[in-house]
């Protein structure tokens, strides 16, 4: 058979399969039989493993299952639904408490109350309760969206649909974790590839009938909002979830100090193979509800807890090339393209080097036998190298001197700051100037914590980049529609769902605009204290002037380091022009001020000496939750100082100079109606 007969047989195929999927996962009514199905997917890859130039980026090697339709409807979390931080070490939990006693100011002997949840690798819900009537369940979506997947969620037996009890709060939101269990899914007549799609899977079916065939759990942990909840920690919280009728993990514990969480973690790891649904790490929670408030989040995750991953996997296997791959900053990361293998049930064939320095230090070169280790979700890495087993003929791996994609001088950076030079090489373009900065810059663009755009995902940006469609931000909002339209794969509708996905997204807030830009050092908590600071984009775009920059480092948080990629970012004509094309198709919405009628309204603080029982960086969060502000000196602009053990002479004799209030703890805290 010719080669374009091949072809055209391979796309029938592939369309036909894709269209039962439509049929069993969006419109839940298969018209062919499981086993027709199978055969039908065992023609598409063979034709695929015979053909190599064949395989489609919709080929079923690449889709588990099939993505569905976006019909259900979307809303809003109340509290968004986060994600945590990750611990892999003893040393990575002591770092961790570590940060909880500098926040709060305790003493580090202070025994801290955690409640250690083995943490459910299955698909998180928020299930909302109205006098005790479940009334809407969602998925976690984004985390601050999610998909109205009540029906589903109601077919689950495990999730109670009245709740009688007089104690269960007027409204809240009951959030867990839907998984199937190892035993049921072995069972399952799906193509899925793992418990965790199956869930995932069922749970986004349109027709809820469909999700009742499947068993799914549901195990409760946490609460999103809520009105009436009588309860102070977590552990009494699980107590009362117990009461209420939900199911609890009966591995739950409440634990203090460090040296007993490991005992725990290693006694849940041995039983991990006995327990009929996958874990993978145990979730440590700060069981006061009062002491997790103080804390509160970071960027997208709580300071208040942690997962511990369960230890990784390790194999051995060998490094058949090591590749070169750009960020967006530039940044040269070697990749190891290893043999294949299955480490812990994941095929793995690609491990990262991390940089130039770390291939010197273990003088890693291709050929090599090499120990991989794959922790949790992270990239896969390589742990040590069989010296013994290598070739006479084995090179040392020389880093490229010449940026492989654009050609121009790779060079290590001085820091300034740390006065050392970067063990990472880069790219010594500037941004758009190297194809492969571009197309990585783009694709940050439309990340999804950036400009988020739906059905606008990596390889989107990669193909339209090829065909020449996009090149810089803006593009994206020029589009050619009608040339996207005749080509491959594109349709009316999908080009019409493209369109109002990218309209949807022009308007933007100032804080997701500045994270998008990808500046090197700003992410998503730096872009959120730049757009407070700059308030409107005007302001962000017009900065030039070397006081603007010195008035950035009064912003706790950022530094030198930030403030000179900022800099390096203004000095930039492309990006200039960036910034110009879009202000013209945006809308980019002015940073929301702190409410202005807090108790602190319009007044400024600066704190000298050391507080008793809470630390700087709560007092800023409290003082900004107020609407005050905090400032990096003392100055005319400042209203209040307050003073704490031991602080610094010249501040407060300078205060006092400028009539500027001087404060105690005790006083700054009744200013905010709090005793302590
Ligand atoms: S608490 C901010 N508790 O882990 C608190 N999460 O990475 C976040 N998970 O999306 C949720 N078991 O899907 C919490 N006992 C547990 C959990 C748990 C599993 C999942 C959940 C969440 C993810 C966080």
């Amino acid at each position: 058979m010719s080669k374009d007969k091949v072809k055209k047989l391979y796309e029938q195929k592939l369309s036909i399969l894709r269209k039962h999927d439509k049929k069993y996962y969006d419109e839940s009514k298969p018209v062919i039989s499981d086993l027709d199905y199978d055969l039908l997917k065992k023609e598409v890859l063979s034709l695929e493993q015979k053909h190599k130039y064949l395989k489609s980026s919709d080929s079923p090697s690449n889709i588990v299952g099939y993505t569905p339709s976006k019909n259900f409807k979307k809303f809003s979390h109340k509290v968004p639904m986060l994600s945590l931080g990750n611990a892999f070490s003893e040393q990575d939990l002591v770092n961790f408490e570590k940060k909880i006693t500098n926040y709060l100011s305790i003493k580090n002997d202070f025994e801290i109350q955690y409640s250690a949840e083995p943490k459910i690798d299955g698909i998180s819900a928020s299930l909302i309760y109205k006098n005790g009537i479940f009334y809407k369940g969602l998925s976690r979506g984004d985390g601050k969206e999610g998909e109205d997947i009540t029906n589903n969620l109601a077919t689950i037996k495990d999730i109670p649909k009245r709740i009688l009890s007089k104690d269960f709060p007027k409204e809240i939101d009951i959030r867990g974790e839907v998984f199937i269990n190892n035993s049921d899914f072995k069972n399952l007549n799906e193509k899925f590839a793992n418990p965790r799609n199956a869930a995932s899977g069922s749970l986004r079916q349109k027709n809820s009938e469909e999700t009742k065939k499947i068993p799914l759990k549901f195990i409760a942990y946490t609460f999103g909002y809520e009105k009436g909840l009588m309860v102070n920690n977590q552990s009494d919280f699980l107590k009362k979830l117990k009461e209420w009728g939900f199911k609890t993990n009966p591995l739950n514990r409440s634990i203090s100090l460090i040296k007993n969480l490991i005992k725990n973690y290693q006694e849940i790891e041995k039983k991990r193979a006995t327990i009929d649904f996958d874990i993978d790490g145990i979730v440590y929670k700060v069981n006061d509800f009062a002491i997790q408030k103080r804390l509160g989040n970071i960027a997208n995750s709580p300071r208040w807890a942690i997962a511990h991953k369960f230890s990784s996997n390790k194999a051995v296997s060998k490094i058949l090339d090591i590749e070169i791959q750009i960020g967006r900053t530039g940044a040269l990361t070697p990749v190891a393209k290893i043999k294949p293998i299955n480490i812990g049930g994941v095929v793995v064939s690609n491990a990262t080097l991390h940089n130039e320095d770390e291939i010197n230090r273990k003088d890693i070169r291709i050929g090599d036998e090499v120990v991989i280790e794959r922790a949790g979700d992270v990239i896969p890495h390589i742990l040590s190298v069989d010296k013994k087993k290598r070739s006479k003929n084995s090179k040392k791996f020389i880093f490229p001197k010449h940026c492989p994609s654009c050609g121009s001088e790779t060079i290590k950076e001085f820091n300034n700051v740390t006065k050392k030079v970067d063990a990472v090489r880069r790219c010594s373009s500037e941004g758009y100037y190297c194809d492969k900065i571009s197309i990585e810059k783009l694709k940050h663009f439309v990340s999804k914590e950036a400009f988020n755009i739906d059905g606008f995902g990596k390889k989107i940006v990669e193909n339209f980049w090829k065909l020449k469609l996009i090149k810089h931000p803006q593009d994206i909002f020029n589009l050619d529609f009608l040339k996207i339209e005749n080509l491959d794969g594109w349709g009316k509708l999908s080009v019409q769902n493209l369109k109002y996905s990218i309209d949807q997204k022009k308007n933007i807030s100032l804080e997701r605009f500045i994270y998008s830009l990808g500046i090197r050092h700003i992410g998503l908590e730096n872009a959120k204290l730049l757009s407070k600071h700059f308030v409107s984009f005007s302001k962000f775009k017009n900065l030039s002037k070397q006081v603007e920059y010195e008035d950035m480092l009064n912003i706790d948080g950022i530094g030198e380091t930030q403030i000179n990629s900022i800099k390096s970012f203004f000095s930039n004509e492309a990006n200039k022009k960036i910034l110009n094309e879009l202000e013209k198709v945006l809308s980019i919405k002015d940073a929301v001020q702190n409410l202005d009628n807090g108790l602190l309204n319009n007044k400024t603080f600066l704190v000298t000496g050391k507080l008793n029982g809470i630390s700087r960086a709560e007092v800023k969060s409290l003082i900004e939750e107020h609407s005050g502000k905090t400032i990096s000196s003392v100055s005319k602009k400042l209203d209040f100082l307050i003073i704490g053990e031991k602080p610094t002479k010249k501040k407060v004799d300078y205060a006092k100079e400028l009539k500027i209030r001087v404060i105690e703890q005790a006083e700054f805290l009744k200013m905010l109606n709090k005793t302590s």
